[in-house]
């Protein structure tokens, strides 16, 4: 039996570059080596959501978005966290371990609310949720960017809370496999993210990747100078989405008489064909919703399959009926 890798994917807005980059693209990679078993968080979602459109929309195109960047359905567990509800029972035999100290120090919980956002349970307890989403399905690994790390901490923390209770039941998963995907610049720099505003998306008509690929902050070095891209981010970001073209692209730019707007127009032109294919099959999964919708199906029941003796390990153990 192959080692099992899981991770949860927030449908939380339209798919990214920084998406792919960070989390999609390294995800499909290890679905060969590993049992994958990627969930779209729509639970967790609810948290941020507020439209029940929008939820779905968005839970869609996550589903459509992986299937077309190369997830293979026959060998990945696929599912819509809400699918499986009874990672809910497990959510709540871990509460009852889950100190409150655990979850005020959460930082992710403290940001949101130093942000302003309303308090209420559901964003205190996330952090017990995902560890019910870890340890449901018998996590080996779990890959996270950064921000996602004190939480699998919690994971950890709470698993050996219960396991100290009530006996072995839990496995301990580990937070990452190797060295971590670096975080993908956005147009103005900072890291790609939804909330900045600031991505480049990844299932956009050539106008909608356009628009903020022409806006990518440069300096103001004069048409006929050489441009200095390496280490800059038009540099960075071209050498993210077309390595193989990125020699070409520092010559290009150090030649006299070609500006910014040639090298973007070439970013461009990288970005639009390298990720022409997948568009591809984005549109076909949007044409054809039902297909989405068995894969989400067929890989519900397989996630069952993997959490029903975990479940009924952790009901005995409590001394629920069993
Ligand atoms: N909280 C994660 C995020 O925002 C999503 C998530 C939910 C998750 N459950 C998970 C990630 C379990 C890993 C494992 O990115």
């Amino acid at each position: 039996m192959k080692k099992i890798i899981l991770t949860g994917i927030q449908p939380s807005g339209a798919l990214h570059l920084g998406n792919y980059f960070g989390a999609m693209q390294p995800a499909i990679e290890m679905q060969s080596q590993y049992q994958a078993v990627y969930f779209i968080a729509d639970y967790h979602a609810l948290t941020s959501i507020t439209k029940a459109d929008d939820l779905r929309r968005y839970t869609f195109e996550a589903a459509a978005g992986w299937l077309a960047c190369g997830l293979d359905p026959a060998r990945t567990i696929l599912f819509r966290q809400s699918d499986v509800p009874e990672v809910h029972e497990l959510a709540w035999l871990l509460s009852i371990v889950t100190p409150m100290g655990l979850l005020e120090r959460a930082t992710s919980y403290k940001d949101k609310i130093a942000q302003g956002a309303e308090t209420n349970h559901g964003l205190f307890a996330y952090p017990v949720l995902m560890a019910a989403d870890i340890l449901l399905y018998n996590s080996d690994f779990v890959p996270v960017g950064k921000d996602q790390k004190q939480h699998l901490e919690i994971a950890r923390d709470v698993a050996q809370k219960f396991n100290d209770r009530f006996g072995p039941v839990f496995k301990l998963p580990e937070p990452t496999i190797g060295g971590s995907t670096a975080a993908v610049p956005g147009i103005d720099g900072r890291k790609m993210s939804k909330s900045y505003g600031n991505t480049i998306p990844l299932f956009g008509n050539e106008k909608e990747i356009r628009k903020p690929v022409m806006s990518i902050k440069t300096d103001s070095t004069p048409l006929e100078q050489p441009k200095p891209v390496e280490g800059t981010l038009l540099g960075q970001l071209m050498q993210i989405i077309s390595p193989g073209e990125y020699k070409n692209f520092v010559a290009m730019a150090a030649t006299p008489g070609i500006g910014y707007g040639d090298l973007k127009k070439k970013l461009l032109a990288e970005i639009v064909a390298r990720f022409q294919p997948f568009q591809e099959k984005y549109r076909h999964y949007l044409a054809h919703p039902d297909e989405v919708e068995a894969v989400l199906r067929d890989g519900a029941a397989r996630a069952r399959e993997l959490s029903a003796p975990v479940l009924a390990a952790a009901r005995q153990a409590a001394g629920l009926s069993s």
